[in-house]
């Protein structure tokens, strides 16, 4: 198809808010992205398949605990809405794509978000439209999933639709960045599509950091995920030899910091979480494997990262044999079942993944969380549990209490106190007493 697109005007539109823009996929990232924009001066309407997340979204609320109902209120005087209808992809000038990238049971790359979303907008696209993926994946996708639908519908990508890929670089709970003042990259099919990404982005996002190709893109976000991953692994390796020695690794992760060249802590913990640091390596490794190389590195971390919940899990049950108890039949309270201090996402939450393991166990199990009121339903897992208040009272009705999320909110000194047993997997008391086990 040739169409009478003229780059420049296009990017005129943009940089003067008469585009609209669209976000497809209304969660952590999309829904932040939608505010910035909103924030920016543009007229924003988000897509989503969810009907409950609609219309609590134009009733001015928000499903995810850091974004305000004030923040969202005035996104909706801006002229924020969201809708789950497909048929008004016509209607706006972009099309920002935030979905889901899981693995799926096998541990491989799950498309099929990306897949659906782009079968809905496909009969509804137009001419002038740019089309910009933010979900985490491998290099490649916007060529193998993106561009095939684009041509089916007689479209030039870089001439009359435009194509790029821009990673999302969300962190919930970040005091120091936000949205907006993340440095975003984003790599175009084309130099055209660059272009106009950067125009649409630039009323939300301060710095755009352009790259030469939608494969740049896609490989740098996993190279970030992937570093944290490999360092963690490393730093959770460290700790599992320092316990052994008797050293303690917050101590010596501390010691290291000061060197002011050539060092960067990374903590260790109960294992990995969230949406991100578990998964996407594993859509590198998976990739990889078309081009026959083999991802050592990255599979030795995903691995140490993935026993740390059952390291965990033993140092538990140690503590509970020392005291001359059984795992089965005691009380264990858990603190903190989010993934991350100071946030209510569940997602591949390592506390889950230990409860799971004293579930089977036989132990008899709380939680608290002053960010996760009740135990959601999660795809695997479920308790029919909700977040138990902590007093001294409370506290010392458990044989055990494993602390798996410092959350801010905890009174550190109140459990301290009142634990019969504290297992502490995230280095939150450095001083030695009689009822602490470092885990
Ligand atoms: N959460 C983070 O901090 C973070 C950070 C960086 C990158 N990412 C990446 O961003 C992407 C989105 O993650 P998220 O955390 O926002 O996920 P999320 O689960 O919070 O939100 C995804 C939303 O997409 C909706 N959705 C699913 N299929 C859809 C479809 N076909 N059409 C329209 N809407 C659909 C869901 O209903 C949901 O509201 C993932 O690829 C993730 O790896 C997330």
């Amino acid at each position: 198809m040739t169409s009478n697109v003229d780059p420049a005007a296009l990017a005129a539109r943009y940089h003067s808010r008469h585009a609209r823009i669209g976000i497809v996929g209304l969660g952590y990232v999309g829904q932040p992205l939608a505010l910035c924009f909103a924030e920016g001066g543009c007229r924003v309407l988000g897509f989503d398949i969810n009907e409950h997340v609609v219309q609590l979204l134009n009733s001015g609320r928000s499903n995810i605990e850091h974004i305000s109902d004030e923040r969202l209120q005035a996104a909706r005087d801006a002229g924020f809405e969201a809708t789950a209808d497909y048929g008004r992809v016509d209607e706006v000038d972009c099309i920002i794509i935030c979905v889901p990238t899981p693995l799926n049971r096998n541990r491989e790359p799950d498309m099929s978000y990306i897949r659906a979303t782009m079968r809905s907008i496909a009969p509804h696209l137009r001419p002038g439209q740019l089309i910009s993926l933010e979900s985490t994946t491998f290099p490649g996708t916007i060529e193998d999933e993106v561009l095939p639908v684009v041509r089916e519908r007689g479209f030039t990508p870089g001439e009359d639709v435009f194509v790029a890929y821009s990673p999302e670089r969300e962190d919930p709970g970040n005091e120091h960045y936000s949205t907006r003042t993340i440095p975003k990259l984003i790599g175009g099919v084309t130099p055209a599509c660059t272009a106009i990404g950067v125009a649409a982005y630039s009323a939300a996002i301060d710095r755009l950091v352009p790259v030469s190709s939608t494969k740049v893109a896609e490989l740098a976000k996993l190279l970030e995920n992937i570093q944290r991953s490999v360092n963690i692994g490393l730093v959770n390796e460290m700790k599992i030899i320092a316990d052994r020695m008797d050293i303690d690794i917050h101590e010596v992760i501390d010691a290291a910091a000061t060197k002011p060249f050539g060092f960067t802590p990374y903590y260790p913990g109960p294992g990995l979480g969230g949406h991100c640091i578990p998964i996407d390596p594993f859509y590198l490794t998976w990739k990889a494997r078309e081009f026959g190389v083999s991802t050592r590195f990255i599979e030795l971390a995903g691995e140490i990262n993935q026993g740390m919940p059952q390291w965990v899990f033993g140092k538990i049950t140690d503590a509970l044999n020392q005291r001359r108890k059984a795992v089965s039949g005691s009380r264990v309270l858990v603190l903190g079942i989010a993934y991350k201090k100071n946030v209510d996402d569940m997602r591949e939450s390592p506390s889950v993944q230990v409860m799971e393991l004293l579930r089977t166990a036989g132990a008899e199990l709380d939680y608290s969380d002053p960010h996760v009121a009740e135990f959601p339903r999660m795809r695997e897992h479920h308790f029919e549990l909700k977040s138990v208040p902590l007093t001294p009272e409370s506290l010392a009705a458990y044989d055990c209490v494993a602390l798996l999320t410092d959350h801010d909110e905890f009174d550190y000194g109140m459990i301290a106190e009142h634990s019969a047993l504290l297992v502490d997997s995230r280095g939150k008391y450095r001083q030695p007493f009689a009822t602490l086990v470092k885990a």
